[in-house]
């Protein structure tokens, strides 16, 4: 993959197409065409996505790991907190215009958002039930949700895939576009964003981030939706080296070896990423690449959240990424950029912000209720 990566400046529209005809559709400024899905299975996922009692022992609902005030993710843990506080290695990614993501999770590894939907419910360390038939039974015990599940499907009697089905379609209403880049790029107004944003994004451009990030003529995602090695594992893995370094006596270091660590409770946060679904070395320590849509709101950055600001994040590409890595991705090289020019770019990427969030993603500047509500 890494050395068919020249070739790869695919284009957004010929990736998908028109998933429904233009008029069956509603279109964000920006995002390709995309069917509503239907309100009352909306409603139902809505419901069981704050329910915190899917999760075995009734705390945690995938609400508290996909925060909607903080952008569907956690803006405070670099990697999410499961179940009676294990860490997780991963940071949980956004799920605004999660409906275009083709292979979900930062290695790819769930096909659909109906796949996806169900395997929190019985990861052990997420909401760590034994089985979907032991959540289904729960469910169907609670009365406020039979009314939901009848409107949706017209079956009062809730299932596996009816759970799945709703989830996904609360997901897919999630959408997030009409950015002041939108209307800069895709809308006609040439003063929607400031002459350092258009300086910015056409560094974006030139310094070869968008053959990754795509951006195509009438809508861009910023992904290419595969999956790349920017060097960032292999970096956290020597970062950490490096803090695990002790003292013993002023002057004298030890460095605190993966099973001394074990055994103080620090988990080994080795990450194969792509590879360990393909099992192909050439995808070694390769992740998704990510939308850059609404970044500004959705720090810490990367799969391990091991950046917390936009500027790191460049100064990471600035400096070529990790070159230690040797299968690091050929386009990761040094840039030949200022600060100023960092600066632009990071301003560009805040022109991505959607001014309107769906659901309670701006709860907090509306003051809007957000919450289970059925
Ligand atoms: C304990 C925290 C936690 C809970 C609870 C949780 N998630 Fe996640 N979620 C994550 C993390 C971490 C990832 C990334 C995992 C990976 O890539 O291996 C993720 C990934 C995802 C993705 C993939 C997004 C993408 O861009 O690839 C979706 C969709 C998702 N979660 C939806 C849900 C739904 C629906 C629920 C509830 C049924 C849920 N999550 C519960 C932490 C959580
Ligand atoms: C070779 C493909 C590729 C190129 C070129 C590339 N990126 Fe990325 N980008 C990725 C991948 C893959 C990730 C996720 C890496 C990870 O999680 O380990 C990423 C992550 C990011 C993130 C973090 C997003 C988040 O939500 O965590 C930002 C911001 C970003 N890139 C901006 C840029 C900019 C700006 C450039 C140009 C200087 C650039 N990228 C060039 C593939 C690329």
């Amino acid at each position: 993959m890494q050395r068919a990566a020249a070739a790869c400046v695919t284009s957004v529209v010929a990736l998908f197409g028109a998933p429904m005809a233009a008029s069956a559709s509603e279109a964000a400024l920006g995002l390709p065409a995309l069917a509503a899905p239907p309100a009352a299975q909306v409603a139902l996922g809505r419901a069981l996505f704050f329910e915190r009692r899917l999760s075995i022992n009734g705390t945690l609902s995938c609400a508290m790991c996909h925060v909607p005030e903080q952008a569907f993710t956690a803006n405070e843990l670099r990697t999410s907190v499961g179940m009676e506080g294990v860490s997780l290695r991963r940071n949980a990614p956004t799920l605004l215009n999660v409906a275009f993501v083709q292979r979900l999770f930062h290695d790819g590894r769930a096909g659909s958002l109906e796949e996806q939907a169900v395997m929190p419910m019985i990861h052990p360390d997420e909401m760590a039930n034994p089985d979907l038939a032991g959540v289904v039974l729960r469910v169907s015990t609670w009365p406020e949700y039979r009314m939901l599940f009848r409107r949706a499907f017209g079956s009062g009697r809730p299932t596996a895939r009816g759970m799945a089905t709703a989830l996904a379609a609360y997901q897919r209403s999630l959408l997030a576009a009409d950015s002041p880049f939108d209307r800069w790029r895709f809308g006609g107004h040439p003063d929607a964003i400031t002459p350092q944003q258009q300086r910015g994004f056409e560094l974006f451009v030139t310094q070869g981030c968008s053959s990754c990030h795509s951006v195509g003529e009438r809508d861009a995602l910023f992904s290419d939706q595969r999956f790349h090695n920017v060097g960032v594992q292999m970096r956290s893995e020597a970062s950490r080296q490096r803090d695990l370094r002790v003292e013993l006596i002023p002057g004298v270091d030890a460095v605190m070896t993966r099973d001394e660590l074990r055994r103080i409770g620090v988990p080994d946060a080795s990450d194969l990423g792509r590879q360990e679904v393909t099992g192909h070395t050439s995808d070694a320590r390769a992740f998704r690449t990510p939308s850059l849509r609404n970044v500004a709101l959705t720090a810490p950055y990367m799969h391990d959240g091991s950046f917390d600001t936009l500027e790191e994040v460049l100064d990471h590409y600035r400096v070529g990424g990790w070159q230690a890595d040797p299968r690091q991705d050929q386009r990761i090289r040094p840039l030949p950029i200022n600060r100023d020019e960092r600066d632009a770019i990071v301003a560009f990427l805040r022109s991505l912000t959607s001014p309107r969030l769906p659901d309670c993603a701006n709860a907090a500047a509306s003051r809007r209720a957000c919450g289970p509500t059925r």
